[in-house]
């Protein structure tokens, strides 16, 4: 079986901290046409993997996708449609869409007619940008609600939930805390809080992610937005301590979820399981290679997709070490530990010992999955790790 996810490159307009290959609609010129001409190039790119593959069951399909109104939710069921016909959709168990939150009335819409179009396909999971509840922060990060709007928008939404929807809420800690009138610092005021807890037990929310900022710093953005590194994690873990209380189980660092509701894509990732990712600058993994299409769009137009100096051949001990690190993200325990270990770390009896000792990693046999607390540092780990490789 194989996923995939659609890659669509197009914002309203950027945000400052995203840390994504996006670009403002509006630098588009001769927008229809440009649109028309990528959709029929994305439909020779799906001809060439349904051509190439001899397997072609799907098992999730993923639009990681921005600006919905703009690209228009019919388009989108024609790529669905198109993929349709080439593909195995028998065994779909997830079609995934990531959307940012307005304009409210156009994703509405979208999720409207998507929700009648596919009321049949197991599971129907939209993501949602939601960020931050912070009007300041909001603004200056330019995004364009505020959390008004984004009350209205959620009590909109929720009304169109049909039985096959998953909901998920994307948030950034962005480390921006406010002070209350003893001078405390606190998360948003009491009535955002009090609105966050609500709608978390309002068996509306089937799942959260909660990333903390990152990859900004080469970035020319306000700092106005954004608090210290430890403000972000504390931030960070306030946000984790209300999902948690609310009974959502953290399945990997940042992500959040009601018993079975994890997202069945994101898993694919991090199990390495294969997948392939269609349109610009998307990346594919599958065989023992990854590539990444190419970001220049002339020559996406012309059809040659993929960028060769982006093709990476995976070696043996190679996939070991990627499987490693992408497994130990999630709270699924990584069986089979001496296969993994003996080829990352040399000494790895001590390594272990010293992460035991600091609750970092539980060991079970020959079993280990990262504890709560070496989930909040994993890049840590990572680094030291391969430090000793
Ligand atoms: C691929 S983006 C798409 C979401 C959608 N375009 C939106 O903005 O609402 C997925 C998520 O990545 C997160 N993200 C983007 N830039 C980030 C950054 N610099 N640090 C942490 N998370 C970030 C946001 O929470 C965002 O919703
Ligand atoms: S809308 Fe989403 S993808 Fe686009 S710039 Fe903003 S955060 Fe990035």
């Amino acid at each position: 079986m194989i996923s995939l996810y659609i890659h669509i490159p197009f914002c309203t307009s950027k945000c400052a901290y995203c840390s994504f290959n996006s670009m403002p609609i509006f630098q588009l010129e001769n927008y229809e046409l440009q649109i028309t001409n990528y959709m029929d190039a994305l439909k020779k790119e799906i001809d060439y993997y349904a051509e190439t593959l001899t397997d072609k069951a799907l098992k999730t399909l993923y639009f990681w996708w921005w600006t919905p109104s703009k690209i228009g939710i019919f388009r989108i069921i024609d790529i669905i449609e198109y993929i349709r016909t080439k593909f195995d959709f028998e065994e779909l168990a997830e079609l995934s869409i990531e959307l940012n939150p307005y304009p409210e009335e156009e994703v509405l819409n979208f999720v409207e007619v998507l929700n009648k179009k596919y009321p049949k396909i197991s599971r129907l999971r939209y993501s949602f940008g939601i960020q931050s509840f912070d009007d300041e922060v909001l603004k200056t990060t330019w995004r364009a609600y505020t959390f008004w709007t984004i009350v209205e928008f959620l009590r909109a939404l929720v009304k169109l939930k049909q039985d096959n929807n998953v909901f998920n809420f994307d948030f950034i800690a962005f480390g921006k805390f406010q002070v209350s009138k003893n001078g405390f610092k606190q998360l948003w005021h009491e009535f955002k809080r009090e609105f966050f807890k609500k709608f978390l037990d309002s068996g509306y929310v089937d799942s959260l992610s909660v990333y903390t900022l990152e990859n900004i710093k080469d970035k020319p953005c306000p700092a106005i937005y954004y608090g210290t590194d430890d403000e972000i994690i504390e931030e960070f873990l306030i946000l984790k301590s209300v999902v948690e209380d609310s009974g959502f189980l953290r399945y990997e660092i940042s992500n959040f979820a009601r018993a079975g509701k994890a997202s069945i894509h994101n898993m694919v990732y991090w199990n390495m399981e294969p997948y392939i990712g269609l349109w610009l600058s998307a990346s594919s993994f599958f065989g023992n290679k990854r590539r990444t299409n190419t970001s220049d769009i002339k020559q996406y137009l012309e059809w040659k997709y993929i960028d060769e100096k982006e093709v990476h051949v995976l070696n043996a001990s190679d996939l070991l070490i990627e499987e490693f690190f992408l497994r130990l993200r999630t709270t699924e325990w990584i069986a089979d530990l001496l296969k993994f270990i003996s080829v990352l770390v040399p000494n790895y009896e001590s390594l272990l010992e010293t992460y035991m000792k600091a609750w970092l990693v539980d060991v079970y046999e020959n079993r280990l999955q990262l504890t709560d607390e070496g989930m909040n540092v994993y890049n840590s780990i990572i680094t030291d790790v391969l430090q000793k490789l």
